[in-house]
């Protein structure tokens, strides 16, 4: 069948290239044990953003959308010694999750956790210089204010990532008006005539579906 095709193509690219990783297992397991759903990114997405964050030298990192923290792991493990990741969370039992699992993979230096509704938090963010990178993965409703708000925080040249965009392909299909589908299509017609940044979509396949990250660039 489809779905046993794209996991047997999941397991072998998120493991061909990337090794076995003591941490990040603990992570997805200990996220599992404590009941939350099972749809993080995946390990081949997670050493994507570890190097898109790389690539571009990041030391300063916003995600919005912390789940336990899975992303937050790979993005973390991109910055200097010196470098911030903060992270938005609603839900107190996901912080709660995250937080060991953050401390398990020894970034819990590097990582803060702001629970709370992330529109609050992200509003209320006057930070002393922009973020470098910004990754989006939560309520998809939401995603227009996430990013109008990532957009005041993140540097010129900055980079911003919105997962989720493909949705199993049902975007274009204007008769659903699923609430998750709209949230997705409300921030592309934003970003349509949106001036402040450069932006594609990219899609993506893997047993969780058909998918894909926004990639946008802060002009
Ligand atoms: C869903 C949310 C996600 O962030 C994701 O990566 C996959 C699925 C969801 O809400 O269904
Ligand atoms: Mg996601």
């Amino acid at each position: 069948s489809q779905e046993e095709l794209w996991a047997r193509s999941d397991q072998y690219h998120n493991s061909f290239l990337i090794p076995a990783d003591e941490a990040l297992e603990y992570a997805r397991k200990n996220s599992n044990a404590n009941g939350l759903p099972e749809i993080a990114v995946s390990t081949a997405q997670g050493k994507f953003l570890n190097l898109l964050a790389r690539s571009i030298g990041a030391k300063r990192i916003l995600e919005v959308g912390t789940l336990g923290g899975f992303s937050t792991i790979w993005l973390a493990r991109a910055l200097p010694a010196d470098g911030e990741l903060l992270t938005c969370e609603l839900s107190e039992k996901h912080a709660e999750v995250a937080r060991a699992n953050i401390a398990h993979a020894g970034l819990a230096n590097k990582v803060q956790i702001a629970r709370g509704p992330a529109a609050d938090t992200l509003k209320k963010l006057r930070p002393a210089q922009p973020y470098d990178f910004v990754f989006i993965d939560a309520d998809k409703p939401n995603n227009l204010t996430y990013f109008i708000e990532a957009k005041r925080l993140v540097k010129k040249g900055g980079v911003i990532i919105v997962d989720n965009v493909a949705r199993k392909g049902l975007v274009p299909d204007e008769t659903l008006n699923d609430a998750n589908l709209e949230g997705v299509r409300k921030l592309l017609r934003y970003l349509k005539d949106d001036k402040e940044v450069d932006a594609t979509t990219i899609s993506t396949v893997g047993e969780k579906g058909y998918d894909g990250f926004l990639y946008a660039v802060r002009l």
